[in-house]
C-alpha cells in the first residue's frame, strides 16, 4: 500500500459560518492529547476509541494505549493478548483487534505508515467511512467532510433538519451541506470544530446557544423556541436482560479460566467457565451444566456466592457466581484453558463483568478456601446452602454499580447479538 498525496483541489472560499467556527475552535478547543501533534497514528487510535466512547471516558484509555504502543510498529509487534490487555475496560474489543490487524497489515505492506487518503484508509480493518475521513483531514489535510454523531446533530440544527439522522439519505444531505462550506486548507480544523461544538456547546438536551459562535447561522436557534427539538429523537429501546451462571473453580490457590474464541463477542478475553441460564433452569444446575459442557469436569462443594450485575450498551446481564473445587476428573488444560493465581489473572485481558467478579472475590471479608486458595468475598445469596465452606457475607456486596460503556459479555448465545 503506497502512501498517496492528499487530493489537490483548489482552495475554496469558506462560508462565514465556517470561518467563524474555525476561529472559535482555535481559541476554545480543549487541549486533548491527540491534538498536540498531528501524528496520524495517535489520531487514528483516538478516533477508534472515540467512536463508541465519550472524550472524558476515553482519555485514560487513550493515554495508556499510546504509552504502551507509541507507534504502528510497536502495536504491530505486540501479541494479541498484550493489545487486549492495554484496551481492557474500554469495551468493544473488536475495535482493538481490528486496530491490531490493521497495524500488522501496514507494517507488512506500507512500511508501517498510514495511507494519506480517505479512500485508501477505508480499506484498512476497522476503518470505516467516518474514521478514514477524520484521519485524512485531521492528519493529512485532505478536504473531506468527517461527520460523526455530534457533527450530525450540529448540522441538523443549522439546517433545521426534520428527517431521521439514522438514514443514509439524511446523512448524505447533511454531509453535502458541510462539504459546500468546507474550508480547503482547514478541512481538519473545520471537522474537529464541528465535533467540538457538538460536544461542548451544541449539547443534545440542553444546547448552550448563548455561547455558540455560529448561532447567527443556525436555523434551529433562529426559528424555534426550543432548538433542542432538532434532531427528532428516536424513542429509547429498552435493553434486553440476560441471566448467566459462572463457576469459579478453585484449586490450591488457582482459578480455572478460559479464553474466548478469537473472532466473536469479547474475542480473546479470559473469563470463568459459565453460560446462559436456560428459561426455567435453576442457576446452580446451569452452572454445573455449563462447566460440564465446556470442560467435561464436575464440581465439588458448590457454593452460591451471589450475583454480579453488568450493563452493556445493548443489554444488561446478571451473573450468578458459584465457587467449588474440581471433582475426580480434572478439566484438561490447553492454550485456551488454564489455572491461574489471582496475580496471573491480573495480567490477562478480562471483560468488565469478570473484573467485577474478581474484585468481589478479593474483597476484604472474604476467606481463603479450604486449600489455601484465593480469597472469596462475594455475599452469599443463600448462606450455608452450598456444600463448600460458606463465604463471609461482605456488607453491601450486592447491587454492583453498572459500568458504561461496556461490551456485551457472554459465551456463545449469552448475549443478544455480536459485540459491536
Ligand atoms: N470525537 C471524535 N473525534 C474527535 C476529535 N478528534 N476531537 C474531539 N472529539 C471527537
Amino acid at each position: 500500500m503506497e502512501p498517496e498525496p492528499a487530493s489537490a483541489s483548489p482552495p475554496r472560499a469558506p462560508s462565514r459560518r465556517a470561518r467563524v467556527l474555525v476561529a472559535w475552535f482555535r481559541h476554545h478547543r480543549r487541549p486533548l492529547p491527540w491534538r498536540s501533534r498531528r501524528d496520524p497514528y495517535r489520531i487514528w487510535v483516538a478516533e477508534v476509541l472515540l467512536q463508541q466512547t465519550r472524550v472524558r471516558q476515553a482519555l485514560p484509555y487513550y493515554e495508556r494505549f499510546v504509552a504502551r504502543f507509541p507507534s504502528v510498529r510497536a502495536l504491530a509487534g505486540a501479541s494479541r493478548s498484550e493489545v487486549l490487555k492495554a484496551w481492557e475496560g474500554a469495551g468493544y474489543y473488536a475495535r482493538a483487534r481490528r486496530l491490531h490487524d490493521a497495524a500488522r497489515l501496514l507494517v507488512r505492506t506500507n512500511g508501517g505508515r498510514l495511507p494519506r487518503s480517505a479512500g485508501s484508509l477505508e480499506r484498512l480493518p476497522g476503518v470505516g467511512r467516518y474514521i478514514a475521513r477524520a484521519i485524512a483531514s485531521l492528519a493529512f489535510g485532505e478536504p473531506v467532510v468527517a461527520l460523526e454523531a455530534n457533527g450530525l446533530r450540529v448540522a441538523a440544527r443549522w439546517t433545521r433538519e426534520t428527517g431521521d439522522l439514522g438514514t443514509a439519505r439524511v446523512r448524505a444531505r447533511l454531509a453535502a451541506v458541510l462539504a459546500a462550506e468546507l474550508p480547503t486548507p482547514d478541512a481538519g480544523p473545520f471537522n474537529e470544530a464541528v465535533m467540538e461544538l457538538g460536544e461542548t456547546v451544541c449539547l443534545p438536551r440542553a444546547p448552550r446557544c448563548p455561547d455558540c459562535p455560529v448561532a447567527f447561522a443556525c436555523r434551529a436557534y433562529r426559528e424555534l423556541a426550543d432548538p433542542s427539538r432538532v434532531p427528532r429523537r428516536a424513542p429509547r429501546r429498552s435493553r434486553p436482560h440476560v441471566r448467566g451462571a459462572v463457576v469459579v473453580l478453585t484449586d490450591r490457590g488457582r482459578w480455572l479460566v478460559q479464553r474466548r474464541p478469537a473472532g466473536g463477542l469479547l474475542g480473546g478475553l479470559w473469563e470463568f467457565p459459565g453460560g446462559k441460564i436456560e428459561p426455567g433452569e435453576d442457576p446452580e444446575h446451569a452452572a454445573r451444566r455449563e462447566l460440564l459442557e465446556e470442560t467435561r469436569a464436575r464440581v465439588r462443594g458448590l457454593a452460591d456466592l451471589g450475583s454480579v450485575h453488568h450493563a452493556y450498551s445493548h443489554f444488561t446481564v446478571e451473573l450468578r457466581v458459584f465457587q467449588g473445587r474440581p471433582g475426580a476428573r480434572r478439566p484438561a488444560t490447553s492454550s485456551t484453558r488454564r489455572w491461574v493465581t489471582p496475580a496471573e489473572l491480573e495480567r490477562l485481558p478480562i471483560p468488565g463483568a469478570t473484573r467485577k467478579i474478581v474484585r468481589r472475590l478479593e474483597e476484604p471479608g472474604g476467606f481463603l478456601d479450604g486449600q489455601a486458595g484465593p480469597r472469596v468475598g462475594v455475599a452469599p445469596r443463600r448462606p450455608g446452602s452450598g456444600r463448600a465452606p460458606g463465604p463471609e457475607p461482605a456488607p453491601g456486596a450486592r447491587g454492583v454499580p453498572t459500568e458504561r460503556p461496556g461490551p456485551p459479555r457472554g459465551r456463545r448465545a449469552r448475549g443478544p447479538g455480536r459485540e459491536p
